[in-house]
């Protein structure tokens, strides 16, 4: 089927009807992406409430909140599962360190993008190895950067089938569901986080603001984006 068709297919299914989906049709083929952030939590609990053996996986940049942690031990004892954790390359990261310090993504957009890249895109790309179908939390209003995605796209950098079931859902409906259904939750976002990325790269927005203006504060909106979501192509088959 291609992307179209999955798109038309799956347009007026539910979030949890869209991840049911891919689980049964894609078994073994299909992983999540967690940053442990609201959205991923909500995905976290509708895929492990339907299936306690999917693949779900981490980026754990070694630059991550002290919460971050918490929230990530919390959701394996909740859901007795132990979430995947990949690493960047320690080379990669000594290289780094040497060539811009400790931090070094403050100076320049490019030296922000490389160690994006060493500390989560090539993280990512062997993360999906082996993978057709990719779940994110992606929502459209998150950012400019996001409006115009598709639940169901294709991702040629990673060449995957990138789905984003919550794309159309408002922060209200992901707040709403993580309380109906107790999910844990990073209590950065008490805190005024909406976003929550590297520790060094997020800070708290006040009320009102984007609720991306937190991330990577120091850059043009159009920069915002780590990597890990460049725009996918609307359509291809699988
Ligand atoms: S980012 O590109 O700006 O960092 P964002 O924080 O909005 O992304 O998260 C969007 C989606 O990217 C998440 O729902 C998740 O699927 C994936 N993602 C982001 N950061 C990570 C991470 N550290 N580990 C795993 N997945 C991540
Ligand atoms: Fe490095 Fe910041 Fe990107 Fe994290 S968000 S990988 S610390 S530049």
């Amino acid at each position: 089927m291609n992307t179209e068709e999955l798109n038309n297919k799956l347009k007026n299914l539910s979030a949890q009807d869209i991840v049911n989906y891919f689980l049964h049709e894609y078994d073994g083929e299909t992983v999540f992406s967690s940053s442990f952030g609201v959205e991923d939590q909500v995905l976290t609990h509708m895929i492990l409430t339907e299936d306690k053996n999917a693949k779900i996986f981490t980026l754990d940049t070694g630059r991550l909140h002290p919460q971050t942690y918490d929230v990530m031990d919390r959701t394996n004892i909740k859901y007795g599962v132990k979430i995947d954790v990949y690493f960047p390359d320690t080379s990669k990261v000594q290289e780094l360190y040497k060539t811009q310090g400790v931090n070094g993504f403050y100076e320049s957009v490019e030296n922000r993008t490389t160690c994006c890249a060493v500390r989560k895109i090539e993280p990512l790309q062997r993360a999906l190895r082996g993978y057709d179908v990719w779940i994110t939390g992606l929502r459209a209003s998150q950012s400019v950067t996001r409006k115009d995605m598709q639940i169901v796209e294709y991702d040629e950098l990673n060449r995957v089938i990138k789905v984003n079931p919550l794309l159309y859902w408002s922060l209200e409906d992901v707040w709403d569901f993580v309380k109906q259904n107790m999910v844990p939750y990073n209590e950065l976002h008490d805190m005024g986080f909406p976003s929550i990325g590297c520790a060094p790269c997020t800070r708290a927005v006040e009320a009102g603001e984007d609720i991306r203006s937190g991330r990577w504060w120091w850059e043009n909106p159009e920069h915002k984006e780590c990597g890990l979501h460049l725009k996918a192509t609307p359509n291809y088959s699988i």
